[in-house]
């Protein structure tokens, strides 16, 4: 990582509470999921002012270096028009990470880009919006994540109550093996059988 990201990112971790970002911790570990396994289709819920954006999308400017054949990208949503989407524009910009990120401004499940108008598959979707639409934001994108591909979920300890029919839900589906890490504030990592 370079140094003008790395600042960016310590400069934008002092306002997390402000912007509910999650933690350093949470954003190393995302960002060596997608370099370790190669991960170059990423689909995030809830940009916020951009934090955790740009732990993704750095990420995929690595896989970028050693990928000949696809160009890696992140699509993330973000439904509040007035601040954390643009600020999330402006961070972008400012991390120099902008060709790797398409901003989706509107209210996910719908948001999400269809098959036809978006990828096919993604090979991570990371949820971090209202933690009570988790069960539609899982039923929309579980049939497009590639085989060991990953869905993350945010939270997942500190709202494990307002999660926890979600939590059901998901062990349920045998077509993923989940895990919860005690990372920030308690990540889900569920991958595809
Ligand atoms: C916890 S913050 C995201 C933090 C961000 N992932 C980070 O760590 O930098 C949640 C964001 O999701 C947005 N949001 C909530 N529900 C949403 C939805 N259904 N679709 C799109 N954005 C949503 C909120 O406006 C808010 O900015």
């Amino acid at each position: 990582m370079n140094k003008k990201i790395k600042n960016l990112l310590a400069s934008l971790a002092l306002t997390r509470e402000t912007f509910w970002n999650i933690h350093e911790e949470t954003g190393k570990f995302l960002n060596l999921l997608i370099v370790s396994q190669k991960y170059k289709t990423v689909l995030e819920i809830g940009t916020s002012n951009g934090y955790s954006g740009i732990w993704l999308a750095e990420a995929l400017s690595q896989v970028a270096k050693t990928c000949k054949t696809k160009t890696p990208h992140l699509y993330t949503i973000e439904s509040n028009l007035k601040k954390r989407f643009p600020l999330a524009t402006k961070n972008f910009k400012e991390s120099g990470l902008s060709k790797y990120i398409t901003q989706i401004l509107g209210h996910a499940p719908e948001a999400i880009p269809s098959r036809s108008a978006g990828p096919k598959k993604f090979d991570l979707a990371f949820f971090d919006a209202t933690k009570y639409e988790h069960i539609l934001y899982w039923n929309a994108v579980k049939n497009r994540i590639n085989k060991g591909g990953t869905i993350a979920v945010d939270n997942i300890i500190s709202h494990k109550d307002a999660l926890k029919d979600f939590i059901k839900e998901v062990k349920k589906d045998t077509s993923f093996t989940t895990v919860i890490l005690p990372l920030g504030t308690g990540l889900l990592v569920s991958v595809k059988n």
